[in-house]
């Protein structure tokens, strides 16, 4: 048995992990069309044209678009990479945004809400999920999660509805689905919009859907990180034209559209954000969509290889997904009961081995000091003190128990399952794993350091 490298031996890998960014002879050629152009954006704050029928225009018509009509929708590439997600996606409106944070608040904003309406979302997402509800004056509260895929309990959901409820932010975390058919049950009974955060789970499906298009509006990240990627960048869909117009509106500061023949109903939400998208971006994103179904493949492949080389460890479980799930990393569920040696421990051994493993998040989203302390805009407690809430919300350790076990002790994330790290590097994960857990006995009593050390 030789000896981990915690405690001097040699470690099993001393190469990176591949990053997930894939770039090939497509991302060249769009991008040098961009170039060769001239055109960096071609969105115009205000609207010309017909703009009762461009604004309702479904995607793969928009591309079409020339002369002065096109303005407001933005630019040769934006509306093809519009158009051909929509196209893969199946569903008539694809609306890019700069990121999938401002596409969150757009998508918020597009179906009405405001302030001192409580939008129900997971305790268990990255912070973008909870914040982005903050940008119109909405307050988030926050759910439980399940064990078995860490998306939120459709029945916690209905436990926390109150008279101000109007949405609820479904996050399909990890490439999981969350029980669409009981979430949308829920919705309808209690007249609520379903907002879909797929930054993680594009390509997933939930009974043969596309998840993003079974809710009323889906957002998907094409950040670094995730499975498909042009540095920054987002999207929203939508079957609905006047959550699509909205959203055009949000993201193109829709505040210079607006006369005076505007009712009052179709100004809110309207405050001059720009979330627009860059030709460049969306040069790339055309490009990576065509790679979306070959990256998702090769995460699924490793993650199966993984799970049955990991398959047997003492105290540890990896996760099962569904065929029509597409992981967006490795979680494990470790359990220190069963071995006598704590988590900590685990993963400063596996990354001295070379292994960038994490705890998941380093924190619930309500463990935040914003909710915490409930500062947001001002010093005055805005959102939450508002005369249109008129309730009480706090928010506290102890809210959600199941993910905060999750993160506290339980989580253990492998990130690197995607392209183009392949079953040789997943055997490097193996054998780090192995040579770890056959050494837990002199692990339970080295005195080590297990603050993060390692170089990501
Ligand atoms: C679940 C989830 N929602 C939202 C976001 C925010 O995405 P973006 O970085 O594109 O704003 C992320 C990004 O990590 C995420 O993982």
């Amino acid at each position: 048995m030789s000896e981990m490298a915690i405690l001097g031996g040699t470690p099993v890998r001393t190469k990176s992990f591949l990053s997930p960014v894939v770039v090939d002879e497509n991302e060249w050629n769009y991008v040098k069309q961009v170039l060769d152009s001239r055109e960096f954006s071609r969105f115009m704050g205000s609207l010309s044209g017909d703009m009762a029928k461009t604004l309702v225009m479904p995607s793969q018509e928009a591309e079409n678009l020339e002369g002065q009509y096109f303005s407001f929708l933005g630019g040769r590439m934006v509306r093809k990479f519009e158009s051909d997600f929509a196209k893969k996606f199946d569903i008539p409106y694809a609306i890019s945004v700069n990121s999938a944070t401002s596409g969150l608040s757009t998508a918020l904003g597009a179906s009405g809400i405001g302030p001192g309406d409580e939008v129900i979302t997971t305790c268990l997402s990255f912070n973008a999920t909870a914040l982005s509800i903050l940008l119109f004056n909405s307050i988030p509260v926050f759910v439980d999660v399940s064990k078995e895929n860490f998306c939120i309990v459709p029945e916690e959901i209905e436990k926390a509805i109150t008279p101000k409820t109007k949405a609820i932010l479904v996050v399909h975390l990890l490439g999981y689905a969350a029980d669409m058919d009981l979430i949308m049950g829920i919705a309808k009974r209690h007249n609520l919009i379903v907002i879909e955060d797929c930054a993680q789970s594009p390509g997933t499906k939930y009974k043969g859907r596309n998840v993003g298009t079974i809710g009323d509006m889906g957002v998907f990240s094409f950040q670094e990180t995730k499975n498909m990627m042009t540095g920054e960048g987002g999207m929203i869909v939508t079957s609905n034209p006047e959550f699509a117009k909205k959203a055009r509106l949000i993201r193109n500061h829709g505040e210079s559209v607006p006369d005076d023949t505007w009712d009052e109903g179709s100004l809110v939400n309207l405050v001059g954000m720009n979330f627009r998208m860059t030709e460049l971006t969306a040069a790339l994103g055309i490009a990576q969509l065509d790679k979306l179904d070959e990256n998702n493949r090769v995460r699924s492949k490793n993650r199966s290889y993984l799970s049955e080389q990991l398959a047997g460890l003492p105290g540890l479980r990896t996760c099962s997904f569904k065929d029509e799930e597409v992981p967006h990393v490795f979680p494990m569920i470790y359990d220190g009961n069963e071995t006598g040696v704590n988590r900590a421990k685990i993963l400063a051994a596996l990354r001295a081995e070379g292994i960038p493993v994490g705890s998941g998040y380093l924190r619930l989203m309500y463990e935040n000091p914003i909710f915490l302390r409930k500062v947001a805009y001002g010093d005055k407690q805005c959102p939450w003190s508002c005369h249109l809430y008129g309730r009480s919300r706090e928010y506290g350790r102890g809210d959600c128990l199941t993910a905060e076990r999750l993160i506290n002790d339980k989580f253990i994330w492998f990130y690197h399952i995607n392209r183009p790290n392949t079953l040789e590097d997943m055997d490097d994960v193996a054998k780090s794993f192995k040579k770890v857990f056959s050494n837990l006995e002199k692990l339970k009593d080295a005195e080590i350091e297990t603050r993060i050390g390692y170089k990501w």
